[in-house]
């Protein structure tokens, strides 16, 4: 069996160096790294209306946002199959047969539908395409026989999810579908990586976050401003490095490479550290090496993407070429999923009288 990756984002805003580090550079390297045998990436826009149905124009612009997102980190499309998730209709097929297999409690207790309906204030009225969104992610999963799926930690319940239903029809009916594992950073800090004001999450709502497509100007604006340690009022004050921004951005993005060419007076992050917390190391200074270990990480991504935002065109034709190629995928597993459950009629009539 080969392995195959399948991953996705929603397309509801442009994605931010949160998602980069949680979960875009490890696709790329995965990708390049020639272990995988099929690589497939889907903007998950009928995932994506489940909870903005009302707002279907916030949805559409931004799927050519998150396919430029994708291609400027260095997803290719001749290694990678990049797809839209509505337009693979065998995915809504899978999802009807898969609903069988899962109990409204058993959805209930999805820990991050749970956190969403709060967020969105669902909790009187639960629309019932959101509600049910876990079982049509385990059909995008199962669809492509995904044997690795990386992503950020949030969505480990849904793999669980995944899991389940794989294990259930497999039982039930045949050995069909493939248990998926999850692939997470290994760097913790790039779990969740945290706003620039400091908050837990990087969010579009709460207006924090960095995102690959900000100019060098508005990332450089954006770091000057970060939250650090509140009780480091002056250079000679002792700092705290815990729950400070700009350290736990340098955990996530700083090489010892980058001492050698922009800071070389420190050895390391460690000795920087120390001395921030010894006192003596004002935060511009750290903000200024933070800022140029993220230019140099984000330069070639934005000048990527500059090449392809002049022709949108090459962009729809790659996603319009990558659904064709996807949808032959998933109507191929639709078809043995069909012919397990015995219903596959016209293939077979002697199942009519069987
Ligand atoms: N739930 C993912 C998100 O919130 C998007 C997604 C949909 C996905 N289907 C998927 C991710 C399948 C991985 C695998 O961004």
């Amino acid at each position: 069996m080969g392995k195959i990756v399948l991953t996705g984002d929603r397309p509801t805003g442009r994605l931010h160096i949160g998602h980069y580090v949680g979960s875009l550079k490890r696709r790329v390297e995965m990708q390049n790294s020639g272990d995988y045998d099929r690589m497939f990436v889907m903007i998950a826009d009928a995932q994506a209306l489940t909870d903005n149905f009302d707002n279907p124009d916030k949805v559409r612009k931004n799927i050519i946002e998150v396919a430029l997102d994708y291609l400027s980190v260095g997803l290719n499309p001749s290694m990678s199959t990049l797809f839209i998730q509505s337009q693979i209709p065998e995915l809504t097929e899978l999802t009807f047969y898969y609903m069988n297999l899962v109990t409204v409690s058993r959805l209930q207790r999805n820990p991050t539908v749970k956190a969403e309906i709060q967020q969105r204030n669902f909790e009187a009225s639960i629309p019932v395409g959101f509600f049910c969104y876990p079982i049509s992610q385990a059909a995008d999963i199962t669809a492509f026989k995904a044997t690795t799926v990386p992503v950020g930690e949030d969505q480990l319940p849904m793999i669980e999810q995944t899991k389940e239903i794989v294990r259930k029809f497999n039982s039930i009916y045949d050995e069909v579908l493939v248990e998926p594992e999850v692939v997470l950073p290994d760097n913790e800090v790039c779990l969740r990586l945290p706003g620039i004001d400091g908050k837990a999450k990087m969010s579009k709502s709460l207006g924090n976050c960095i995102y690959l497509s900000d100019s060098e100007k508005e990332v450089q604006q954006k770091i000057m401003s970060m939250y650090t340690d509140p009780l480091h009022l002056q250079v000679s004050d002792p700092g705290h490095i815990e729950g400070n921004t700009v350290f736990t951005y340098l955990d996530a993005f700083c090489r010892q490479e980058h001492f050698e060419r922009y800071l070389p007076e420190y050895a390391d992050l460690d000795e920087l550290k120390s001395h921030y917390q010894r006192g003596g190391l004002g935060d511009v200074k750290v903000k200024k090496f933070l800022n140029k270990v993220v230019q140099e990480e984000l330069e070639p991504i934005r000048i990527r993407r500059s090449e392809y935002e002049k022709d949108i065109g090459a962009v729809c034709d790659i996603l319009k070429a990558g659904s064709e190629q996807a949808r032959a995928v998933a109507s191929q597993t639709l078809d043995e999923v069909k012919k397990a459950m015995k219903i596959n009629y016209f293939e077979n009539r002697g199942l009519f009288s069987e």
